[in-house]
């Protein structure tokens, strides 16, 4: 484990960095389990994962050394488990601040928590929660953004990177730096009980609001419009004159090469 010089109060005030292992995530959550507890805020960052997830049972690739895959352990134990929508709204827009201070207005958030620049994926969110009670207990929070990878393979047509949006490569130690600043930003924010400012700077940037698209429901294509999110973190997509709430197993965006 390592100090850092980080300006933060507590994310990425321990920090572990490893250069191979299966999933930052699952390390984090082994780490759980050990009897002395880790310090909130504690950062899990890997040079390669070889076994990346992401949501939905998803895998996630990234190449070695160009990237951020990164793990982050919150302990959210003020957030009943009605709420815990809001720390993915915290994360997503934590991660959107930092980016849009490099990269601008273009950086959007893909409900529930793609991280998208114009229509292009720039790097995705996987948070694991524990429960006591009615209660969140720990959060591991693991981001994978994609910074100085070019290619991408078979089948990611929709990836983009930081490199690619600014023609040149971007230190990873600052990139992280920065996250943790601003992801900490937004975690205060939620732990203070702003949530009205959480509700409108998510919408502000939620991908695609308030225009028509394509979107895939079960075997129907339909044309819909996002109207919002609901407070338990359905997509409220409107088709025709009704507003449906879905799931992220209900809905696939569909894209116009598509
Ligand atoms: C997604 O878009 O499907 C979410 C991707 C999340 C990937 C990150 S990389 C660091 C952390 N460790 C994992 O195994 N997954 C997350």
């Amino acid at each position: 484990m390592q100090n850092n010089t980080f300006l933060t109060l507590f994310v990425g005030q321990s920090l572990v960095k490893l250069s191979e292992i299966d999933s930052t995530n699952d390390y984090l959550k082994k780490g759980l389990s050990n009897t002395k507890p880790l310090p909130e805020g504690t950062v899990i960052m890997a040079d390669h994962q070889f076994a990346g997830r992401g949501q939905q049972s998803n895998v996630w690739k990234s190449e070695k050394g160009k990237n951020l895959t990164i793990s982050i352990l919150f302990k959210p134990s003020f957030l009943s488990l009605g709420q815990q929508f809001y720390l993915n709204k915290a994360i997503s827009l934590g991660i959107n601040d930092c980016l849009r201070a490099i990269i601008g207005d273009d950086c959007k958030i893909k409900w529930p928590n793609d991280i998208y620049h114009k229509s292009h994926k720039l790097g995705g969110v996987l948070i694991e929660n524990t429960s006591a009670g009615q209660y969140l207990k720990t959060s591991v929070v693991g981001i994978g953004l994609n910074v100085n990878q070019q290619h991408f393979g078979e089948g990611v047509e929709r990836a983009t990177s930081l490199s690619k949006i600014l023609h040149e490569d971007y230190e990873l130690n600052d990139l992280l730096a920065q996250l943790c600043k601003s992801i900490e930003n937004r975690y205060l924010q939620l732990k203070a009980g702003l949530y009205f400012c959480l509700d409108e700077d998510y919408l502000g940037r939620v991908y695609r609001l308030n225009e028509v698209f394509r979107y895939q429901i079960g075997d129907e294509k339909v044309s819909g419009i996002i109207k919002g999110v609901s407070e338990k973190g359905y997509l409220m997509l409107q088709i025709d004159d009704e507003v449906k709430q879905l799931d992220l197993k209900q809905v696939t965006f569909i894209f116009d090469s598509e």
